[in-house]
């Protein structure tokens, strides 16, 4: 399976509270989508974490919004004004990563909001999968849409494919979630039983399927692997490895 690819078409705004610059973008496919460019500081590695994290959520069940390819010809880049926005679009020809953008959405306020605690346990225990850093009450990375919760933002995931030298040596890594958003929301009940439902539903096939969506050009920068399907192997493997030695889980 692969990713729907789609076209842009125009650039509509920088997003300025995002760390990497991330645009709206609108595409041949009359969708908008958040995009986030191969050309950002952030390196095409957090685009790669955003669609493995994210579409294992996805498989997961848990929401996250549709994730696309959207091809940019960098002569979009020649109508915009900024220089900043100028030079990141020209920077990032070819695939960046695209998410269906939720119109309305406000950030999740855990003073305002309440999350039932399945839910919480099923996002954390996915969070610690995935160690996912960046779901603190400060930045929260979540957004509230049509009264239910989606997460977004996955770019910090999988710390571990930044050094596969070392890659082996931290599959066991605990998890630190005193500061995650919903810990509060959660119960060691909820925990116990999204752990038990969650790690069943992580199957090799399942994690295949989300592996095969990474855009080839994004593995293929990896200096570290022969191929690109040697690359796609490490993720899966790694990430049963992490399963089947669950002293992570919160
Ligand atoms: N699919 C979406 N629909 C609507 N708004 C979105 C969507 N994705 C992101 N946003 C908005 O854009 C902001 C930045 O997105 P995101 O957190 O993914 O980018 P980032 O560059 O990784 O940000 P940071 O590093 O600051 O966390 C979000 O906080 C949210 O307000
Ligand atoms: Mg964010």
């Amino acid at each position: 399976m692969t990713l729907q690819r789609v076209t842009a078409t125009r650039y509509v705004t920088p997003l300025r509270e995002g760390g990497s610059l991330p645009g709206v973008v609108e595409a041949d496919d009359l969708g908008t989508y958040i995009v986030k460019f191969t050309g950002a500081g952030q390196g095409v590695k957090a685009l790669v974490a955003e669609v493995v994290a994210g579409g294992l959520g996805r498989a997961l069940g848990l929401r996250v919004p549709e994730l696309v390819v959207v091809d940019l010809d960098p002569v979009v880049a020649r109508a915009e004004p900024d220089w900043e926005v100028q030079e990141l679009l020209a920077r990032s020809g070819g695939p960046n990563l695209g998410m269906d953008f939720l119109p309305g959405a406000i950030g999740f306020d855990p003073v305002a909001h309440t999350v039932p605690a399945d839910e919480a346990a099923r996002i954390l225990w996915f969070d610690a999968l995935v160690e996912n850093v960046d779901r603190t009450w400060r930045n929260p990375n979540l957004l509230r849409w049509h009264r239910e919760l989606w997460s977004i933002d996955h770019g910090a995931c999988l710390y571990f494919h930044h050094s596969w030298a070392r890659a082996d040596g931290v599959v066991g890594r605990a998890y630190d979630a005193s500061d995650h958003v919903l810990l509060p929301f959660t119960t060691t009940a909820a925990r116990a039983s999204a752990d038990e439902e969650m790690a069943a539903a992580v199957t090799r096939s399942v994690l295949e399927a989300v592996v095969a969506e990474v855009p080839e050009e994004w593995l293929a920068e990896d200096a570290f692997f022969s191929s690109v399907s040697a690359a796609r192997a490490a993720y899966v493997e790694h990430l049963l490895a992490r399963l089947a030695d669950r002293t992570w889980v919160p």
